[in-house]
């Protein structure tokens, strides 16, 4: 890239053959937003037209009403229309001496079909919910699709989650089928996933289970209620006429972690999803035909849906899924894959950035990472030193780094600099997405100046992917995110600033969220479940620095009684194992204090951020309004 002033700018090479290479298109755009959006549209395969392009009903809105459409027919139907035998899914699979499978379009598309009418088959139904517990593997790309060919709502819930975690997932949302499988690997050890899902479906509606067989691993297999994914497929029928939905139907439902104990359901819609997932993908990635896409987000997340599956799809493009971890067996096993595939857009976290840095630049060197054009980096904010390690080591200074913001809520990339016209900025996100108003305000509501700090707000008309609602929960739908600065200014809950080229940092988030590895986990959630399990009268989790996670938990526990050392010792081991089995291992403490007290507001607020501040090292400020200032003193002690 060209370097000016501390912008970078793309090489006038890659300017030339990008799709969009033009800042007009930012001027189009915000002309009229809805114009812009409705010429996405159009290149989005609709059975029957919106009559309208977007109705404000505060603090709901829609977009494209009245249109019709299929979701998998626009992933796959058109695809195979003018490539049918193009490659769309390799499969890379965790052992190196394993073989890849590959699907072609037209693959993809019979497999899909299948399913749908094995959907069908054991009863599904439009508007029907699916939940689906599946590793990185083919299969879960083949029921995803078919659950939307069908109108069926697909709930993907991450497979390295505990069956607690799983349970009240499916509680929630009270699906009667179940689609896993046997097992999986992780870093080598097979992991008995179907142990997992037997554990987690009990007290909920699931009354069948689909497995998939993955390991062979020997598992408990029960004939009345659990059928062999093969089995189910040997006799279907290779068509299944797509369900034509509504533009504002649910297309699916994705758990993130809000600020309450209990995770909530983000809901998406057909039309919506489908225009900004596959436009946002096309001109954030530059998405061309012999193209090779790779984004290593795991499904269970929201970037694991529209980046590692959907959008390539939509884009009718060929992209890469790995079933495993990018430093196993070896270190450097991201680099071989890139380099096995000739990969040219390459998509991962700052947390794995940091992992890979700190393996050495020897090791990537040992590559031939010519393929890539393009970089991109999403989840949690990327510091300066890792972009730019990324820049040099990984993209040889010649590859865009798109730093994408974007959340679960919105899904899809609403704020990064379009590779094609830039301008990059180490550790800012960029520009917001053509068509797209967002602004920065202060605590009175109105717009911050120039690098002053506040909290992003989305404008109208927002986006079309922005979530319609929260599953069965209009109440917390308008209290986390139409609240704070009324029913017409979307709350994102991050902190951010914007230079004074527009461009925009995030800084972090304002709520109890945390970001372990770009994986966002509520502190309220892991709290709400060790009250419930263990003998505490208290307890706080706060996020603290990691090196390589980005953040990490750490646990604060109140003891019912007075305990003795050994007590303590088990109370701690206790807390770590509760942990992991309510929500599974990405949450794993940092570090458990045993105490006998918490600094508490005169109210009974627990101050979170003293304890925060005890790790950081900042001044902690005026402890006057604590109703127990001498409790910050033993969390000094026990911090030493
Ligand atoms: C939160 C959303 C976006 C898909 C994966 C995470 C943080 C996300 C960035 C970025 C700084 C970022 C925000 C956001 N975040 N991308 N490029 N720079 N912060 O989705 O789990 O819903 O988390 O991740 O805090 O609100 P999520």
């Amino acid at each position: 890239m060209i370097k000016k002033k501390g912008l970078y700018y793309p090489l006038e090479d890659f300017k030339k053959k990008a799709l969009v290479k033009n800042k007009s298109i930012y001027k189009e755009a915000k002309k009229s937003p809805l114009k812009f959006w409705e010429k996405l549209a159009g290149d989005v395969f609709w059975r029957k037209k919106w009559s309208k392009v977007f109705k404000h009903d505060p603090p709901y809105f829609k977009w494209f009403l009245n249109g019709k459409l299929n979701f998998s027919e626009n992933c796959l139907d058109r695809n195979i229309e003018t490539a049918k035998n193009k490659v769309a899914l390799i499969w890379e699979p965790e052992p190196v001496d394993e073989r890849p499978r590959y699907f072609t379009y037209f693959d993809l598309y019979r497999e899909v079909n299948r399913f749908a009418n094995a959907l069908k088959e054991l009863g599904i139904k439009k508007g029907d919910k699916v939940g689906i517990y599946l590793p990185m593997i083919p299969e879960v790309v083949i029921a995803m699709l078919a659950c939307t060919r069908i109108g069926a709502v697909h709930s993907v819930i991450f497979s390295a989650y505990s069956p607690q975690a799983l349970k009240v997932r499916l509680q929630d949302t009270q699906e009667k089928l179940l689609i896993t499988a046997d097992g999986y690997y992780r870093a080598g050890s097979v992991i008995d996933l179907k142990k997992n899902a037997d554990e987690g479906i009990k007290g909920t509606k699931v009354k069948k289970m689909v497995v998939v067989k993955r390991m062979g691993n020997s598992i408990k297999f029960n004939k009345r209620n659990n059928i062999w994914w093969h089995d189910l497929m040997s006799k279907q029928d290779d068509f299944c006429e797509p369900r034509v939905m509504d533009s504002e139907d649910p297309l699916f439902v994705l758990y993130t972690s809000g600020s309450t104990g209990k995770p909530k359901g983000v809901v998406h819609t057909c039309g919506g999803y489908t225009v900004q997932a596959k436009f946002t993908g096309k001109w954030i990635f530059d998405i061309k035909d012999d193209d090779i896409f790779w984004s290593m987000s795991d499904v269970g997340w929201i970037t694991g849906h529209t980046y590692s599956i959907y959008s390539p799809l939509l884009n009718g493009a060929s992209f890469v899924m790995f079933e495993g971890a990018p430093n196993w067996p070896e270190p450097d096993r991201w680099c071989s894959i890139i380099e096995k595939y000739g990969v040219t857009t390459f998509y991962t976290a700052p947390t794995a950035i940091r992992m890979f840095q700190k393996y050495g630049e020897d090791l990537v060197k040992k590559h031939d990472l010519s393929s890539l054009q393009i970089l991109g980096s999403v989840g949690e904010p990327i510091d300066k030193e890792s972009w730019l390690w990324y820049f040099k080591e990984v993209g040889n200074k010649k590859c865009p780094i798109v730093d994408t913001w974007w959340q679960t809520e919105t899904g899809g990339i609403l704020i990064t600099s379009l590779p094609g016209v830039g301008p990059f900025k180490p550790s800012f996100a960029g520009l917001p997405f053509p068509g797209v108003k967002f602004d920065v305000l202060n605590s009175k509501g109105k717009p911050c100046s120039t690098e002053e700090k506040g909290d992003l707000v989305i404008l109208p008309p927002f986006a079309p992917g922005l979530l319609r609602g929260v599953y069965k929960n209009p109440k917390r739908y308008k209290k986390t995110y139409w609240n704070q600065y009324g029913e017409n200014t979307y709350f994102t809950s991050d902190i951010a600033y914007k230079d004074k080229n527009g461009l925009i940092r995030v800084v972090g988030r304002s709520d109890d969220m945390i970001k372990v590895a770009g994986h966002r986990l509520s502190t309220g959630e892991m709290e709400d479940f060790i009250s419930k399990t263990l003998l505490v009268s208290e307890c706080a989790v706060v996020g603290i620095p990691d090196e390589i996670k980005g953040e990490m938990p750490v646990v604060f526990v109140v003891p019912s009684k007075k305990l003795t050392e050994k007590k303590k010792e088990d109370l701690k081991k206790s807390v770590v194992e509760q942990i992991k089995k309510g929500i599974g291992p990405i949450a794993f403490p940092k570090e458990v204090y045993v105490v006998s007290d918490l600094p508490k507001t005169r109210s009974g607020k627990i101050m979170r951020r003293i304890m925060k501040k005890l790790f950081s090292g900042e001044e902690l400020g005026d402890l006057s309004t604590l109703a127990n200032p001498e409790s910050v003193d033993e969390l000094k002690k026990a911090l030493k």
